[in-house]
C-alpha cells in the first residue's frame, strides 16, 4: 500500500491542534515511504509545532504566510497548490474545515484549498463536541459533497479529558488512506446508492419493532466503493458506525424513511441494497401504550414497501441493481426467486442460520443470471471488496 505514495509530492496542511504534533510522524512516515512532503503551517499550527522541526523532517523550507515576498518569487500559492499529487491537512481543524467549507481565502492554507483542482484528504481532530456540533456536521457534509475526502476521526480519551470521536487516527490508518487516493479509481464518475443496517418500525412513541441487523456489511461496500472513486450515497438505518470517508450518509429511521432516500438519491448508475428491511410497519400509536385491564395491545401491521424491487423496476433504473438475501435454507433457489421477482441483476445470497447479524464474518453467494458463485467463509470486508471489483469490473469498458 505505501509503495503508491513513493515518487508522489505532497501538500501537508498542518492545522493548529493539539494533535498537530502527529503531523511531525506522519512527515517522517511519508519521507520513508518515497513522498516529497511540502510542509505548510497555519499560524495556529505553528503554535503547536515548530516551523524548524517541521522543514527538518521534510527537507523542504515551511510555508506559513500568503505574504512572504521570496515565496511568491520562487513559487506562488497557485503554483504551490498545483505542484502537489494530492493536498492533506493534517489535523484540519473545526475551523479550517468551516473556512474550507466555505470557500474563503483568508490565510495560506484556505488560499491553497480555494485555489487548487488537485484532490484533497482532510484528517480531522477536534474536541469531541465540536466534532458532533451541527455546524461541523454540515461543514463536512459540503466538503465530502465538493468531492473532498474526509477521514473519520478515531474514538477514545481525548487530551482536553472529554471522551468520544474527535481523536486524530493513527499515522499507518492516514498513510493507507493517502495510499488509497494514489488507487485505481475504476468507479470514477459513477453514483452508487447503499443501503445498511436495520429499520425501526415504531409501536409507539418509546418502542419500535426491529432487527439484529448491524450495517457492518453495507458500510463496508460503501467504503469499497468509495475507495473504487464511486460517489456514494450510504442510506443507513439506525446503527452505530462511523460514516466511511468520502461517503455520503442520510440517517434514516423506518422503511419509509429509507424509501423517500433512494428515490431522492437517483439517478444512480449502481444500487446495492444491503439493508435488513422491516417487512412490516406498525399502526403507530400517538402516546406511550399503558398496560391496563383489557391486556396486551393488538399490533395492526401494514407491509413496507419492497425498495430494492421499487429500485428494478424504476423508470430512472440504476444500470446495475445488487440486492442481498438473507435466508436460512434453499439458499440458491430463494435468492434466485427473489432476483426475477425484485428485478435485480445480481443477488448476494447469505445464510444467516448461524449468527452472521453483528458478526464481522460470512458465507455468501452471488446469483447472477448465469448461475451462482460460492465464495466461502470470509470477512466481510472481504465480500465488500470482490464485490465492488466485480461492479467495477463490470463497467469497465462502458463509458
Ligand atoms: N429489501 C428492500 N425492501 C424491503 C425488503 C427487502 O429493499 N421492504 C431488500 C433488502 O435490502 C435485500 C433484499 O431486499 O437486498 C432481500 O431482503 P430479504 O429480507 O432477504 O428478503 P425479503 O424480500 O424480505 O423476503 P423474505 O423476508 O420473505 O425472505
Amino acid at each position: 500500500m505505501p509503495g503508491a505514495v513513493n515518487g508522489k509530492t505532497i501538500l501537508l496542511i498542518v492545522g493548529g491542534g493539539i494533535a498537530a504534533f502527529k503531523a511531525l510522524e506522519l512527515v517522517r512516515e511519508l519521507g520513508r515511504a518515497g513522498a516529497r512532503v511540502l510542509p505548510v503551517l497555519t499560524e495556529n499550527g505553528a503554535r503547536f509545532v515548530t516551523p524548524l522541526s517541521l522543514s527538518a523532517l521534510a527537507g523542504e523550507k515551511v510555508r506559513t504566510s500568503l505574504w512572504d515576498l521570496e515565496d511568491e518569487a520562487a513559487m506562488g500559492h497557485i503554483q504551490l497548490s498545483r505542484a502537489a499529487d494530492l493536498i492533506v491537512v493534517c489535523p484540519a481543524t473545526a475551523d479550517l474545515m468551516a473556512r474550507a467549507a466555505a470557500g474563503q481565502a483568508n490565510d495560506l492554507a484556505a488560499t491553497l484549498l480555494l485555489a487548487t483542482d488537485t484532490p484533497v484528504l482532510m484528517v480531522p481532530a477536534m474536541n469531541v463536541r465540536m466534532w458532533q456540533h451541527s455546524a461541523t456536521r454540515r461543514n463536512l457534509a459540503t466538503l465530502r459533497a465538493d468531492g473532498i475526502a474526509v477521514m473519520e476521526p478515531d474514538d477514545g480519551a481525548m487530551a482536553c479529558g472529554e471522551f468520544g470521536p474527535g481523536r486524530l487516527p493513527e499515522v499507518p490508518a492516514i498513510m493507507a488512506a493517502i495510499a488509497a487516493q494514489f488507487g485505481e479509481k475504476p468507479l470514477a464518475g459513477r453514483h452508487a446508492l447503499v443501503t445498511a443496517g436495520p429499520t425501526h418500525e415504531p409501536i409507539d412513541p418509546v418502542r419500535f419493532i426491529g432487527n439484529h441487523s448491524s450495517g457492518k456489511q453495507g458500510f463496508a461496500i460503501a467504503t469499497e466503493l468509495a475507495a473504487a472513486g464511486a460517489r456514494v450515497t450510504l442510506v443507513a438505518g439506525p446503527v452505530h458506525l462511523p460514516t466511511p470517508a468520502g461517503v455520503t450518509r442520510i440517517d434514516v429511521m423506518t422503511a419509509l424513511q429509507m424509501q423517500a432516500a433512494c428515490a431522492a438519491a437517483l439517478p444512480a448508475d449502481i444500487a446495492v441494497m444491503v439493508a435488513a428491511v422491516a417487512d412490516w410497519r406498525v399502526d403507530a400509536a400517538g402516546h406511550k401504550l399503558k398496560k391496563d385491564s383489557s391486556g396486551p395491545p393488538p399490533l395492526m401491521l401494514t407491509e413496507n414497501p419492497d425498495i430494492l424491487a421499487g429500485l428494478g423496476h424504476h423508470a430512472q433504473r440504476p444500470a446495475l441493481v445488487v440486492g442481498f438475501a438473507a435466508e436460512t435454507g434453499d439458499l440458491i433457489a430463494h435468492a434466485s426467486a427473489k432476483r426475477l421477482k425484485k428485478a435485480a441483476d445480481w443477488i448476494v445470497a447469505n445464510d444467516v442460520s448461524d449468527g452472521v447479524f453483528g458478526s464481522d464474518h460470512t458465507h455468501v453467494q452471488l446469483v447472477t443470471a448465469t448461475g451462482a458463485e460460492d465464495w466461502g467463509p470470509t470477512p466481510k470486508q472481504a465480500v465488500a471488496a470482490r464485490l465492488a471489483a466485480r461492479i467495477a469490473d463490470h463497467f469497465s469498458g462502458q463509458p
